[in-house]
């Protein structure tokens, strides 16, 4: 089985939709992940896109529709180039389903996310060229990939409201880490929407649609929804689920890994942060006291607000405690903060569970 050049520490869930994780020693190897270690979420077989007769579409409330080919739109548009965490909606569902069941879903661990240097043309060049009516308010994107559903097959797509696709952080990227956007990734043309949950930068882009209202599309109207948590995600009124968008603050304990066995004191401590909004990450600290005490982490931030932020503490737990429970926690530029465990966080179909992340490790003796 090919995993289109992905490395063989990689974790896979699922080959055909193509699902892989990405270890979470592996996510603080490198700031910017390499191709061949960044996650792949996919609901449908993977399209094989000939760049010879792609053509992208940009249609709806436009002044004038635009139907570009890939060298059109290189040549059309300036190259832009942002880095961007891409940060999966699923991200973090293992420890939402040790507090109740969540059927049919895949059980991520901390690797559904990735940084990228991503190149490509900016949305909102493409949507200013086009002309934007004044009774637009959103921008629907749709992938050429087909996803079986229960009794139907549906093309993958989303939108983001027509405010973020103005924004300048929505690119339309046909590069990858400076190389050319990988199958798995969306070839020949995907959306990067930094700041927001993974599921709106749609690969295997195809068509843009500038509309007054949200997406019909399932993956927009009824999934990558959060739902009350006591609602039955199949059954209910898609309208008692609040649509996602935009991250909120989250963090997670990369090294040392679940279960570890770590000499030394002090225990250093590395792992990941993200936000949305155009919000930074103002602190991190880690705890090995079960929350009592903190200690502040040393942050390496990205040069675009998209991009994760790097950070490692020092945590000095004391030589005779032989099973150490560490505490991760963030809070960002708005005030923003996690909840403190998976139960507050939980919801049916088990998104952005960015409660506290605790990573359990065994010391050896002093
Ligand atoms: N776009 C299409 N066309 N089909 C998909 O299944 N999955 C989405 C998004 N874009 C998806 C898609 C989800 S849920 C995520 S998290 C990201 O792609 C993952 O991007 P990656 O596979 O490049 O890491």
């Amino acid at each position: 089985m090919e995993l289109s050049g992905k490395s063989p520490t990689i974790r896979t869930h699922g080959e055909d939709p193509l699902n892989l994780e990405t270890p979470p020693h592996s996510l603080r190897e490198s700031f910017i992940t390499p191709v061949e270690r960044f996650f792949v979420r996919s609901h449908g077989t993977m399209p094989k896109v000939d760049p010879g007769g792609y053509t992208l579409t940009i249609s709806g409330l436009v002044e004038s529709s635009l139907d570009l080919t890939l060298k059109e739109l290189k040549k059309r548009f300036p190259k832009k180039e942002m880095t961007a965490a891409l940060h999966c909606a699923g991200n973090r569902r293992a420890e939402l389903m040790q507090v109740r069941q969540i059927p049919g879903e895949t059980a991520w661990g901390v690797g559904a996310i990735g940084n990228a240097r991503w190149t490509g043309i900016s949305l909102r060049d493409v949507l200013l060229e086009a002309g934007v009516d004044g009774d637009a308010a959103h921008v629907a994107f749709t992938g050429l990939d087909e996803v079986p559903l229960e009794d139907s097959v549906t093309r993958f797509g989303g939108s983001i409201p027509l405010e973020k696709a103005l924004a300048g952080d929505v690119l339309l990227a046909y590069e990858m880490n400076g190389e050319t956007l990988p199958r798995a990734h969306g070839y020949p043309l995907r959306v990067v929407a930094a700041g927001y949950i993974g599921a709106r930068s749609v690969k295997w882009l195809s068509e843009i649609e500038v509309r007054g209202e949200p997406s019909e599309n399932y993956f927009h109207a009824r999934d990558y929804r959060l739902y009350p948590a006591d609602a039955d995600p199949g059954e209910a009124d898609p309208a008692e689920g609040e649509p996602l968008g935009d991250l909120y603050v989250n963090c997670a304990i990369c090294r040392p890994a679940e279960g570890e066995l770590v000499s030394g004191d002090p225990v250093k401590v590395a792992g990941y942060a993200t936000t949305g909004g155009g919000r930074g990450i103002e602190r991190v600290e880690v705890s090995a006291d079960g929350g009592e005490t903190w200690s502040a982490a040393d942050l390496t931030p990205g040069e675009d607000s998209g991009s994760w932020v790097f950070w490692e503490a020092r945590v000095e737990p004391g030589p005779e405690r032989r099973e150490v429970h560490l505490l991760a926690r963030a809070r960002d530029t708005s005030g923003g903060v996690q909840p403190a465990s998976p139960r507050q966080a939980w919801n049916p179909k088990g998104y952005v569970n960015n409660a506290y992340h605790r990573v359990n490790i065994r010391r050896t003796a002093a």
